[in-house]
């Protein structure tokens, strides 16, 4: 099946996403995780999106369509995917509905006051990318992950300034693809309100799983 997650930063795309794949046996393709990588690694991607993912902005279509392009073609992606943060843009759209053909979107409705309670308390591993929240599922007290060693941290999009640039920017450009995907017949709305098990519950009875 071939799935797009969509909705506000913070929503819980990338947390439901990890848990979906167990059932949808399909990779979990996040562009956030992909710049991230390349900007641990220091590679010429992630010194050029370094800034503006910090900041909170967007990276530039034509860089953010390559990369998803490229990451379709390998064979792990064939039968299906779940793609999380991608699209964003409606050109970046309407590119995608150039290489590839989606059999749902996954819109995960939030209000903003849900958004900032789960961004505020977010903790990312810096290696595996595995994420806790302080208050609802908090990371061990040493703040080193269990699973991989890596150090539990507090990304830099999620302070303050730049969680509010992101929200701006999603209802400005990221928004519109509800409609758009609305009036294709692709929406499926999800109350991403609830708890994880809760929603995955909600989800895999939504897509018939
Ligand atoms: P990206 O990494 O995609 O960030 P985002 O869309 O802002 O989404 P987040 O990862 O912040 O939130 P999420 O919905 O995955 O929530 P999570 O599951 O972590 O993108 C980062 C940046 O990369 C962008 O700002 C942009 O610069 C760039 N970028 C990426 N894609 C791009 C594109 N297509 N075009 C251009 N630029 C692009 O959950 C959040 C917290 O809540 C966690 O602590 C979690 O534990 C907790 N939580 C989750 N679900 C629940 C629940 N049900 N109950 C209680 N707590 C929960
Ligand atoms: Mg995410």
């Amino acid at each position: 099946m071939k799935l797009v997650f969509l909705g506000p930063p913070g929503a819980g795309k990338g947390t439901l996403a990890v848990r979906a794949v167990e059932t949808l046996k399909a990779p979990h393709i996040s562009t956030g995780n992909i710049f991230r990588e390349a900007i641990a690694a220091m590679s010429p991607l992630g010194v050029k999106v370094k800034g503006i993912i910090d900041s909170g902005g967007l990276v530039d279509d034509d860089t953010t369509i390559a990369l998803v392009r490229e990451r379709l073609e390998r064979g792990d992606a064939a039968a299906g995917y779940i793609l999380d943060g991608f699209p964003r843009t409606i050109p970046q759209a309407d590119a995608l509905a150039g290489f590839s053909t989606l059999d749902r979107v996954v819109n995960f409705d939030i209000p903003d006051a849900g958004v900032l309670e789960r961004l505020s308390g977010r903790r990312v591993c810096r290696k595996c990318g595995r994420n806790w929240h302080a208050t609802f599922n908090p990371p061990p007290a040493d703040g080193v992950c269990d699973k991989c060693g890596g150090e539990a941290y507090v990304r830099d999009d999620d302070r303050p300034q730049a969680v509010q640039k992101r929200l701006d920017v999603y209802r400005a450009q990221t928004e519109p693809l509800i409609g758009y995907y609305r009036a294709q017949g692709l929406l499926v709305d999800i109350d991403a309100r609830p708890g994880v098990d809760e929603i995955l519950s909600a989800f895999k009875a939504a897509l018939g799983l």
